[in-house]
């Protein structure tokens, strides 16, 4: 799916996030399997990642940075009319997150529900967001992306266990004067699905002794198929939707692309011709938070006064389905700026 903006100019005009407080580095991780710090260095550039305290799920860390993303807004609770949060770490199948979060929020006129798209689900979430509201469906919107995928590691798999983290990421979109999105484009292969899922607990595979016994709860990847994937539809899907909004890759300022691993970022970045100083990299501080990661990516940069109004701002994330997507905004100021 691809497809420029054409009418209301519709923006990001807050933005939060939330890890959680307990930090696990890489030398904490080799004491509990057989793993070390250099080779995670190495391989994904992650020093240590971020993970959610026993009683901590989604929505805690959820609510605090959808409070943010409204104070940056200049907006209440309230006001919101849709409520998007892309996961594939819910506090539970069913009721939604997003209906959770609608009620912890204070927003009763909001629709809420979860959308899974795994890594890329923000970008999703996003692109949805935007349609509904280019299409007088919804007036201001929370968007939110996160996961707690330590929930779903299996600790005692070095290959996977090292590479996520916790977190989670809001912003608020909302008609603007001038500027915002220019447009999407979003895929899916699910010829590649086995490449990167949890075969049970669906209808598939209900829980049972033996998918508990086998492991099944948790994340199995290839990763080196995973790894080309990857470096393929950064690349392919960024050229696409510039392409689509008649913009060069010399017009971007800032490229915000999923974190899942340095050496795929450097990839794509090099790939692409996107100079270093224009990337937004935190994979080293927090690891792979999955639909958390581009949020987060973005607040991060915001923090850094790197997000002008203005500029044009690249999102491409990555992920389970197989997935993908990107969107290009023109930044704007937040709500009370
Ligand atoms: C996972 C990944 C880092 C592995 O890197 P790689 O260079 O492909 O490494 P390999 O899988 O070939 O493993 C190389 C060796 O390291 C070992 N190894 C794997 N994990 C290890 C770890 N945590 N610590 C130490 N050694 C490890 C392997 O067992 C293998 O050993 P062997 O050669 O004796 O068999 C890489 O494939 C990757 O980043 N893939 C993409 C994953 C991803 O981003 N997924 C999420 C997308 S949203």
């Amino acid at each position: 799916m691809i497809g420029s903006a054409n009418g209301t100019a519709i923006s990001i005009t807050g933005l939060g996030c939330r890890v959680p407080e307990r930090v696990i580095t890489n030398d904490e991780l080799s004491t509990m399997m057989d793993t070390n710090d250099e080779w995670i260095r190495e391989r994904t550039g992650i020093r240590e990642r971020r993970i959610a305290a026993p009683e901590e799920a989604l929505s805690d860390l959820c609510l605090p940075a959808c409070h943010d993303a409204l104070e940056q807004a200049g907006l209440d609770a309230s006001e919101i009319d849709l409520i998007i949060v892309a996961t594939v770490t819910p506090d539970m199948a069913f009721p939604s997150t997003g209906a959770i979060l609608a009620d912890r929020l204070g927003a009763p006129d909001a629709a809420a529900y979860d959308l899974s798209a795994g890594c890329t689900g923000f970008m999703y979430a996003v692109a949805q967001a935007y349609g509904m509201l280019a299409g007088g469906l919804a007036k201001k919107a929370l968007v939110v992306g996160g996961d707690v995928l330590s929930r779903i590691l299996d600790w005692s798999d070095r290959s996977t266990a090292v590479l996520f983290g916790d977190g989670a990421g809001a912003v608020v979109l909302e008609a603007v004067p001038a500027g915002g999105f220019l447009g999407f484009e979003l895929g899916a292969d699910g010829s590649g699905g086995q490449q990167l899922y949890v075969p049970a607990g669906g209808s598939r595979s209900p829980a049972s002794e033996e998918t508990v016994a086998e492991r099944m709860h948790f994340v199995k990847m290839n990763g080196r198929e995973v790894f080309k994937f990857a470096t393929r539809v950064l690349v392919s899907s960024a050229q696409a939707v510039l392409e689509e909004c008649g913009r060069s890759i010399e017009d971007v300022d800032v490229y915000v692309p999923h974190q899942a691993n340095v050496r795929i970022i450097e990839h794509a970045r090099q790939k692409l011709g996107i100079p270093e100083e224009k990337t937004v990299i935190d994979v080293d501080r927090y690891g792979n938070t999955s639909s958390g990661s581009i949020p987060l990516a973005l607040a991060d940069a915001a923090a850094d006064g790197r997000l002008r109004p203005g500029e044009l701002v690249l999102m491409t994330g990555m992920g389970a389905g197989l997935t993908w997507g990107s969107g290009l905004i023109e930044w704007t100021a937040g709500g009370n700026g």
